[in-house]
């Protein structure tokens, strides 16, 4: 009797350590995915993600964006002249995206390096460089993957002492999100990206109209980027965190013949004076520092939806 409890009790004891084991593994396996840590900023499940990853944007951007020649029509003046008159030849275009504005530049005679994270946006851009690779300028057109918490290493081998210009356009540094709240990355990014212009050379880079769009809860759809009469509704959403505005979302909906696409974009919203600030602190001992509304001085325009900063290195 005794031997048979003590057997009923032994496996009972066996059963609840192989139970409690199979719990336990349960429980560890997802946990052990949460204290992974990265030993690299551009590893993206801790640094960039890259929002065009599903290739949706990616794929309807060119119609979004319209067609390209009128959309650079709208400061393909501003941005040629204000380069020329600053002497620039070489220029590192940080956000290529499918390339609109660095195929711009080389059909102005600019000597272009392009980078971005997406590869489902540069594969755009790395198609037009194949099929004109027969001009002598897209033949010598760079374009890279990279990101911009790691830029400065990323093209160390293509800096060659910096670069005359370096820029940021078509509200692409918004996509840095915020993810510590105190805006570490974003001034990482802009270290990076002021590594890489020559001293004297012009870092361009430029935002959304934040203020306005935090006053109003509302986005534009009319913009100096985007004249694609394909648009149909951007829907606007704003992430409070501790009373603060932490995150927009932004919901296209683009109708193309009979499809209708969608897609999700996400910004910081960066305000006016703040980051003015960041600029001024990274590029210390500027002496110019200019702001544009929509590529014109802000005197001229009453609420421009961009915010364009031209900022000029101290020359050593
Ligand atoms: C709104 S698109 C603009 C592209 C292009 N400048 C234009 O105007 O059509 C923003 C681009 O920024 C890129 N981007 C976002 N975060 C990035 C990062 N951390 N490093 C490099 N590129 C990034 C995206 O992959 C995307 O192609």
């Amino acid at each position: 009797m005794f031997a048979q409890n003590f057997l009923k009790f032994v496996v009972l004891l066996l059963f609840l350590i192989v139970a409690n084991l199979t719990e336990n593994r349960e429980l560890r396996m997802p946990q052990a995915d949460t204290v992974f840590q990265s030993r690299s900023d551009g590893i993206s499940a801790e640094g960039v993600r890259d929002q065009y990853a599903d290739g949706k944007a990616a794929k309807v951007w060119e119609i979004f964006i319209g067609d390209k020649k009128s959309r650079t029509e709208n400061y393909r003046n501003f941005l040629v002249e204000k380069l020329r008159e600053n002497g620039v030849r070489r220029i590192l275009d940080v956000a290529c995206g499918t390339g609109v504005d660095s195929i711009m530049l080389l059909e102005e005679g600019f000597e272009v390096v392009s980078i971005d994270a997406s590869d489902k946006m540069l594969k755009y851009a790395l198609k037009e460089r194949w099929n004109r690779r027969k001009e002598p300028s897209f033949d010598k057109w760079v374009i890279e993957e990279a990101n911009w918490l790691t830029l400065y290493d990323d093209i160390k081998h293509l800096l060659n002492g910096g670069f005359d210009a370096v820029m940021c356009l078509g509200n692409s540094f918004a996509h840095l999100l915020d993810n510590f709240g105190d805006q570490r990355e974003q001034i990482q990014a802009i270290r990076n990206f002021e590594k890489c212009v020559k001293p004297g050379g012009l870092l361009l880079i430029d935002h959304r109209n934040y203020d306005n769009i935090m006053d109003t809860g509302a986005t534009p759809a009319k913009c100096i980027y985007y004249n694609s009469s394909h648009t149909t509704d951007i829907k606007t959403s704003v992430l409070y965190v501790a009373s603060k505005p932490t995150l927009v979302t932004l919901d296209y909906q683009i109708s193309t013949g009979n499809d209708v696409s969608e897609f999700r974009l996400s910004y910081y919203p960066h305000k006016l004076r703040v980051f003015e600030e960041i600029l001024r602190t990274i590029f210390r001992g500027t002496k110019s520092h200019e702001i544009y509304g929509d590529f014109k001085p802000l005197t001229g325009v009453s609420n421009p939806a961009f915010y364009i900063h031209v900022v000029k290195k101290a020359s050593s």
